[in-house]
C-alpha cells in the first residue's frame, strides 16, 4: 500500500480509442503475409514483441572505460537471514554517505550554516525557504569551468534537485488528514516543500560537501513567479484572474524528473499536478467537470491535500485555468540566483517524467520526453533553430520555437514521429483545437486524435553518449485488457475502469507488473528524422517467480532480476542505470526481488548487474556522476512510506538511524527523510568499474 499522497499515476486512463496492435495487424495483413506468421504468433500470445520477420535492430555497444567489473550485491529482503534493513547496500570497495536531507540547511546567504529543521516540530514555509525541499527525484550536476583544463570540474559544482510531492502524513497522521483542521500555514510549508533546490557542492578534504553559505543556494517553490513562453503563452486558457495576461505563473509542482540542456540551464518537469487541485460538490453541481479536465485527471478531490480549502488559487471552479499553467516542463538557469524559471510551453502540457536531450550532428536540438499515465504517450520536441556551441545567450529560447511530435510504433518495428501542429492532422477548430496555443494546452487530446501508440507509463529517457541511440523506461501498466479499440469512447471524455486497450507490439504483456525497457535509432541518425527502428530491449521480471504464464513474468533479464524501471540514466561510458519504483517493501511480487534498486546494464548484452540496494519502503530516483565519473549522486525518496507514529519502529528511520553515515541532524531519530547520497569508490576509480 502507498500513501495516498504518493502520485499512483491512475487517476485517468487514456480513452482515446488508437489503434491497437490487432488493428495494425488487421490493416497490414492483406499487404505484409509475413504478419500472418512469426510476429502475429508471437504478440498475440504474449510472448514478446517485435522479434523475427522484417529489419535487424542494430547491435548497441559496450560500456567503456572499464565496463561494469563490480561485485553485484545481493537484493535486500525479508526472508534475508539478517532480515530486511533499513539501509543502502553498495558493492565491497564502495561507501555511500549522505550528502542532503529534506530539511537541512542549503546555505542561503545570510542564513547561518547550521539552520536545519528539527524533524520533531513541524515544517514551516519560512524555514522550508532556506532548506533542502521534501522527496527528492531528479537531478543534475552542473560543474563549474575546471582551472586549469579543458572542461568541467568534478570538484565544484552545483547539484539542482527536483523535489516531487510532499507528504502530509509525516506532520499529521495520513489516516486523519481528511477531517485535520487544516491551515493556511500549513498549505504554505506544503506547497514550499516542492518544486527545486539548488546547492554548491565542493570537495573539501576528499569528500564533496554542501557550501554553507554559497551565492548559488536557492529554493524554488510552488509558489515562485515564473514566465510562460511559447506558444501557449497569453492563451485565453491560460489567463486567470491574478494574472489577466496568461503569462506570469506562481510556483511549480510536482517536480518529477529532470533534464539539462547543453547550453547550462535545468530542465524541472511538472508530472502528476492535477492532484493539487479540487473543489467543492456545490461548485461542481453548477459547472461538471470538463472534457479536458477528465482527459488530465483533474477533479474533485484530488490526491487529497485540500489546498483549494485554504488557497482558492487551487480551487479548480473558483479559478478554472489554473491547472492548464501546470503540466509544462520548466527551464531554470542555475547560475543566475536571480533568474526567473520559464514554463515552456512547445514542449507541451502532459504529465512530464523527464526530458532528455540530443544533439544531432548538424547542431539540432531534440529533447525527448514520455507522458507518465498509463496507456499515454511517448513525444519528442525538435528545436526549430540549431544550438549554438560558441554563444550562451544564442541558445536562450531555443526551446521556444519549434515541432512537438507523439510517436506511433508500428508492428514491424519501426515507428513515425506524427506532428501535433495546428491545422494538421484534424487539429483544426471544428475539432477543438483554435491555435497551436490550443493543441499545446490539449496535447494529450491532439496526440488521441494522431493516432499515438499507447505505451505501459512512459518513465524515464535516457541518451546514449556516443551513438544518440534513446532508451525509455515503461514501468508498468495492470490496464490492458481485449475492449476493442472502437468501443473506447473516442471523444477524450473519462470512461475510466472500462477502458482497457489490447496489447500492442511495443507493450507486449496484459499484466505488465514488472515493466519493460524500450529503445529505438532515429533513421539515419538524424535527431530530427520523423521515422525511427525500435527495440524491446529489456522484458523486467522475476525469474523465480511463481506467477503465470511464467514466460510472461520471468523476463528475460540476463543476471540480477529487477522490476519496474523508472529512473534511466547513461554514464559518460554507456553504462545504463536503471533505478526501481516497485513497492519498496520486499513483498509479494517483490518477494524475490526485494527494496528498490540501482541497477546497471550492458546495452550490448542486457546483463544486469545490481548495484545498490536501498532502505525501507522508499523509491530508488535521481542519478547523477561528477563529470570524470567518480562521484555518484542517487536520491533515495520516501523511505518508510505511509510513517504514521503508530508505524514508526516497523518501517524506516533512515537515514537519522545513522546508518550509512548521519546526516546533518547529528542522529535525531525523528522521521524518515528522503535525502541525495554519495557514492565513491575507496580506490578512487569510475562507479560502475
Ligand atoms: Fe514521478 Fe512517473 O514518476
Ligand atoms: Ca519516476
Ligand atoms: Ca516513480
Amino acid at each position: 500500500m502507498t500513501s495516498v499522497f504518493h502520485p499512483t499515476n491512475d487517476e485517468t486512463i487514456n480513452p482515446s480509442g488508437n489503434e491497437s496492435i490487432r488493428d495494425v495487424m488487421e490493416r497490414f495483413t492483406g499487404r505484409r503475409g509475413f504478419l500472418k506468421g512469426t510476429l502475429a504468433a508471437g504478440v498475440v500470445t504474449g510472448l514478446g514483441g517485435f522479434s523475427a520477420g522484417a529489419m535487424a535492430y542494430p547491435v548497441s555497444p559496450a560500456p567503456t572505460g572499464g565496463g561494469i567489473t563490480f561485485t553485484s550485491v545481493d537484493a535486500n529482503r525479508p526472508s534475508n537471514p539478517g532480515g530486511f534493513i533499513d539501509a543502502i547496500t553498495v558493492p565491497v570497495g564502495y561507501t555511500v554517505k549522505v550528502l542532503v536531507a529534506w530539511g537541512d540547511a542549503i546555505g542561503r546567504p545570510g542564513v547561518a550554516a547550521n539552520t536545519h529543521w528539527n524533524p520533531a516540530t513541524p515544517m514551516t514555509e519560512a524555514l522550508q525557504l532556506t532548506t533542502f525541499g521534501q522527496h527528492n527525484d531528479g537531478m543534475h550536476f552542473f560543474g563549474f569551468p575546471a582551472v586549469g583544463v579543458s572542461g568541467l570540474s568534478s570538484d565544484r559544482g552545483l547539484l539542482c534537485v527536483n523535489h516531487e510531492y510532499v507528504d502530509p502524513g509525516l506532520h499529521v497522521n495520513s489516516s486523519t488528514y481528511a477531517t485535520h483542521p487544516l491551515t493556511a500555514a500549513e498549505v504554505d510549508a506544503q506547497v514550499a516543500a516542492h518544486g527545486i533546490s539548488v546547492v554548491e557542492v565542493r570537495k573539501i578534504s576528499g569528500a564533496m560537501t554542501v557550501v554553507r553559505p554559497s551565492p548559488f543556494a536557492r529554493r524554488i517553490t510552488g509558489k515562485t513567479p515564473m514566465l510562460v513562453t511559447g506558444p501557449a503563452a497569453g492563451h485565453a486558457l491560460m489567463r486567470t484572474a491574478a494574472d489577466p495576461t496568461g503569462t506570469q505563473v506562481l510556483g511549480t509542482l510536482n517536480n518529477c524528473a529532470h533534464g539539462f540542456t547543453p547550453w547550462g540551464t535545468y530542465l524541472t518537469c511538472e508530472e502528476n499536478f492535477n492532484g493539487y487541485f479540487g473543489t467543492t460538490a456545490a461548485q461542481l453541481v453548477g459547472a461538471p467537470l470538463t472534457t479536458l479536465e477528465n482527459r488530465y485527471g483533474v477533479n474533485r478531490g484530488g490526491f487529497g491535500y485540500r489546498w483549494h480549502e485554504q488557497d482558492l488559487r487551487f480551487d479548480i471552479r473558483t479559478n478554472p485555468n489554473e491547472p492548464n499553467r501546470f503540466g509544462w516542463v520548466v527551464e531554470i538557469d542555475p547560475w543566475n540566483p536571480n533568474s526567473v524559471p520559464v514554463k515552456r510551453t512547445a514542449l507541451g502540457r502532459f504529465k512530464h517524467e523527464s526530458a532528455g536531450h540530443v544533439i544531432g550532428s548538424d547542431n539540432t536540438v531534440t529533447v525527448y520526453l514520455g507522458d507518465d499515465e498509463r496507456n499515454d504517450y511517448m513525444y519528442k520536441f525538435v528545436c526549430a533553430n540549431k544550438f549554438n556551441p560558441t554563444n550562451r545567450a544564442a541558445n536562450r529560447n531555443l526551446l521556444d520555437s519549434g515541432t512537438l511530435y507523439v510517436a506511433r510504433f508500428d508492428a514491424n518495428g519501426t515507428g513515425i514521429w506524427l506532428p501535433l501542429v495546428f491545422n494538421q492532422g484534424g487539429l483544426t477548430p471544428a475539432n477543438g483545437f483554435a491555435d497551436q496555443g490550443e493543441v499545446l494546452i490539449k496535447t494529450r487530446q491532439a496526440a488521441d486524435r494522431l493516432g499515438a501508440t499507447m505505451m505501459d507509463r512512459p518513465e524515464w529517457v535516457a541518451v546514449h553518449p556516443t551513438t544518440r541511440e534513446v532508451y525509455l523506461a515503461l514501468t508498468n501498466n495492470n490496464r490492458r485488457g481485449t475492449t476493442p479499440a472502437s468501443s473506447i469512447n473516442p471523444n477524450g471524455s473519462t470512461t475510466a475502469g472500462s477502458a482497457r486497450p489490447p496489447t500492442d507490439a511495443t507493450n507486449p504483456r496484459q499484466d505488465n507488473r514488472y515493466g519493460h525497457i524500450l529503445r529505438w535509432n532515429e533513421d539515419g541518425g538524424n535527431v530530427g528524422a520523423t521515422t525511427f527502428m525500435w527495440d524491446i530491449f529489456m522484458e523486467c521480471g522475476d525469474k523465480s517467480t511463481a506467477l503465470t504464464p511464467a514466460s510472461r513474468y520471468q523476463g528475460n533479464i540476463i543476471g540480477d532480476d529487477l522490476g519496474a524501471p523508472d529512473g534511466l540514466w547513461f554514464d559518460k561510458d554507456g553504462r545504463l542505470w536503471i533505478q526501481t519504483d516497485q513497492q519498496g517493501d520486499g513483498t509479494g511480487d517483490w518477494a524475490n526481488i526485494g527494496s528498490n534498486v540501482m541497477s546497471v546494464a550492458d546495452p550490448s548484452t542486457r546483463v544486469v548487474k545490481r548495484f545498490m540496494t536501498s532502505p525501507r519502503n522508499c523509491e530508488v530516483t535521481g542519478v547523477v556522476n561528477t563529470p570524470d565519473g567518480k562521484t555518484m549522486f542517487v536520491g533515495i525518496q520516501h523511505p518508510g512510506e505511509d510513517w504514521a507514529p503508530a508505524g514508526f519502529t516497523s518501517k524506516s528511520t533512515w537515514p537519522d538511524s545513522g546508518v550509512n553515515g548521519t546526516t546533518t541532524q547529528g542522529g535525531v531519530v525523528a522521521k524518515p527523510r528522503s535525502a541525495v547520497v554519495m557514492i565513491t569508490k575507496d580506490n578512487g576509480g569510475v562507479i560502475g568499474t
